[in-house]
């Protein structure tokens, strides 16, 4: 089963592991409104496997028992469904694209609005931020930072990240096109780098959830990269007529690597900016 379609199985002729994610999944939804119903079957099995090794539990069903009844498991439930993997200037073409064919076009409007959907803990988010500081833009801009998991969200409104990370990070930064020192943006305070505050100011962090939430504002940019290789056709589907309303006229959308628009129900309105980078340029 590759998604969250209607399955059409005699009774009896299941498997029981399907029966048992299903049943986990109803549980979610009606225990704590998470729907990962329609998320792509496979991968979803895989890491709620992930999670039932972890506890050394032996069967989804006896993991299904522990999330209903004890909310903290719930909440590491959310940790295991949710992959927030993510980088500053992840697909640093992606970041130089951006600033090449993106930025021209955004000097032309008033107000630049843009919204990252499954911003994760905003370690993409910060790094478009400088960008458009670069670019001169930052100041007329507003960024919406959007996720389902409430826990990155708030790890992505601290600005704080690992130390660790900021040698791979400055590296990203230069491959994109970054013009200053990229250090001249945080503050190294023992194991973190604690990234000014002004690259925040116009940044909105806000829980939303792409499978049962609407549309919220107009933007001239979404970013939704990463995400919807997680859904089932179906789901996608919904996302893309929800990024598709919220997207204004000639606004460029953004996807990551491994997705496309093309055969979506979108497709027809919208041009390609960078195949290659899957930006996209909604039509008139
Ligand atoms: C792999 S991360 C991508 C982060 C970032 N966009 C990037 O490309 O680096 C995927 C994010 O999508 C979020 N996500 C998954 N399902 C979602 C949903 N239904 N609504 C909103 N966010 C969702 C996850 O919580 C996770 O933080």
């Amino acid at each position: 089963m590759s998604d969250g379609a209607a399955r059409a199985v005699a009774v009896g002729e299941e498997p029981i592991e399907d029966i048992e994610l299903d049943l986990l999944l109803e549980g979610l939804v009606r225990r704590d409104g998470l729907d990962f119903r329609g998320y792509a079957r496979q991968s979803l099995r895989r890491r709620v496997w992930n999670m039932v090794h972890s506890q050394r539990l032996g069967s989804i069903s006896a993991l299904q028992e522990k999330v209903l009844h004890d909310p903290p498991m719930m909440e590491e439930l959310l940790q295991h469904l949710s992959v927030n993997t993510t980088t500053m200037f992840r697909d640093p073409s992606f970041f130089e694209a951006f600033r090449q064919k993106v930025v021209p076009h955004l000097f032309s409007a008033p107000f630049v609005r843009i919204w990252h959907a499954g911003c994760s803990t905003g370690e993409e988010v910060y790094s478009l931020a400088i960008l458009l500081t670069e670019a001169g833009l930052y100041e007329r801009s507003r960024i919406y930072a959007t996720d389902m998991n409430a826990s990155v969200v708030e790890r992505a409104k601290s600005g704080i990240f690992p130390l660790e990370h900021m040698r791979e990070y400055t590296a990203n930064y230069q491959r994109a096109g970054g013009k200053a020192a990229f250090s001249d943006y945080y503050t190294a305070n023992y194991d973190h780098a604690i990234f000014k505050t002004s690259l925040r100011k116009n940044i909105v962090f806000a829980q939303h959830n792409l499978v049962s939430d609407g549309t919220f504002n107009e933007f001239n940019v979404i970013l939704c990269r990463n995400v919807l290789i997680y859904f089932g056709t179906d789901l996608q589907a919904r996302v893309y007529r929800l990024l598709h309303q919220s997207l204004r006229r000639f606004g460029t959308l953004a996807l990551g690597r491994g997705e496309t628009l093309r055969h979506t129900v979108i497709e027809n309105e919208y041009d390609e900016l960078d195949i290659q980078e899957r930006l996209y340029r909604r039509r008139a």
